[in-house]
């Protein structure tokens, strides 16, 4: 495979993002459903509502009777602004790198309990991550506890357990800050998303092969439903036990791999399984020859963290890294919910579902 048609692959089928051995609690008894309803009704500022998890947090916390504010940029283009079903809520534009914005447009002096985040850099490019993931979130970190918030929720990735790439350090440089604030804290480091998973489904219906690194065994994880993941996230504001923990977090059943991943599909559409495997190596050259041209241009170095990102996911386990042996654990992975991966393929395949297409395919 060439290198161009191999990154316009990356771009379009890898999209999970996900581990230096730290604080992370790995309590299996956090799998643990907590009660459907909620104790208080609580008023609750929600930003990142307009993104995949977002939308499904929003509908999990009007769900359980919490009063929601969505805090938001402007919407590209005029578009709406959450789907209908998503939930009701009021929702307040605001600029996230403008502390006097947040304070003014978004909190105006009135009280909420908790802060729940779901917002997240879309591309993961270096610049955009540190500017959304790290500084928006200690600029909406100290404009909530100028409000007097009492808690604070941060949608985080399973990844920054082994932080190679960019978005992981940003990530990791705001836990740190959340942690050290003294605020109350949960922390949700989740497993791949069915939307990273679902790249391939188009061209295996297509009859194309499905395509994998190696033998398609080099990693596996234990794929998270949006739903499930929402009612973990709104859980943090009941659940004492999930207070002031990092919490990793994975979906029902077995780790699967990526061969898996396609055997299922060829078997869901009653096809002999066809694969095309590409040696790890050829993301190395790539990632090399972006390497050396990335100086020239901001667009080639971000297509050089592409590179980067991609082998991530190409060679890392979406798991629990046990730092004792600092190998990926998917027993003690914990597990929440209901909803599991192919059952999603399932509903895709059948027309019930339909997965979705980011701008930026590596997340
Ligand atoms: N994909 C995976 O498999 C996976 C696995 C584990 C963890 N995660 C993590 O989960 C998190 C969320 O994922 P997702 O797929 O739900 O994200 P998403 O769909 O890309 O949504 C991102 C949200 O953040 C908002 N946002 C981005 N830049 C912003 C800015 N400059 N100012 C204000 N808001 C901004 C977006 O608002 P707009 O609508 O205005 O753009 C959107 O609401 C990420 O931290 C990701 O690393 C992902």
């Amino acid at each position: 495979m060439a290198p161009l048609p191999l990154l316009t692959w990356l771009e379009n089928t890898w999209r999970p993002p996900a581990g230096i051995y730290d604080l992370v609690t790995n309590d299996l008894t956090q799998a643990e459903p907590a009660d459907a309803a909620p104790r208080t009704v609580l008023r609750v500022c929600l930003v990142g509502a307009t993104g995949t998890i977002g939308r499904a947090t929003l509908r999990a916390l009007v769900r359980r009777g919490h009063d929601v504010v969505c805090f938001s940029r402007p919407p590209k283009g005029g578009g709406a602004f959450a789907r209908e079903g998503d939930g009701e809520a009021e929702v307040r534009i605001v600029d996230f790198s403008d502390p006097a914005s947040l304070r003014g447009d978004g909190f105006r002096g009135e009280r909420f309990d908790a802060v729940v985040s779901c917002m997240a850099s879309r591309t993961g490019a270096p610049k955009d991550a540190w500017a959304v993931d790290h500084q928006a979130h200690l600029n909406l970190l100290a404009a909530a506890r100028e409000a007097g918030v009492g808690h604070f929720v941060l949608l985080s990735a399973i990844c920054v357990q082994k932080p190679l790439l960019a978005f992981q350090y940003a990530k990791l440089a705001f836990e740190a800050a959340l942690i050290d604030s003294g605020l109350k804290y949960s922390i949700v480091r989740p497993t791949a998303f069915f939307k990273s998973l679902s790249g391939q489904i188009e061209r295996v219906r297509r009859g194309k092969p499905f395509l994998v690194f190696g033998d398609g065994e080099l990693t596996s994880c234990k794929p998270i439903g949006d739903d499930d993941l929402a009612t973990y996230l709104a859980e943090c504001l009941e659940d004492e036990r999930r207070w002031n923990r990092i919490l990793p977090i994975g979906g029902p059943g077995e780790a699967i791999t990526p061969r898996e991943q396609g055997a299922f599909l060829f078997a869901l559409l009653d096809r002999p399984p066809k694969f095309r495997s590409a040696p790890v190596g050829l993301l190395d050259g790539i990632i090399g020859a972006l390497g050396l041209v990335a100086p020239l241009s901001p667009r080639l170095a971000e297509k050089a963290e592409l590179a980067r990102i991609g082998r991530y996911y190409a060679t890392e386990s979406m798991l629990w890294l046990n730092p004792e042996t600092g190998r990926y654990d998917a027993a003690a992975t914990p597990s929440t919910g209901v909803e599991t991966l192919f059952d999603f393929y399932t509903a895709v395949i059948e027309g019930r579902s339909a997965p979705e297409r980011g701008d930026h395919a590596v997340f």
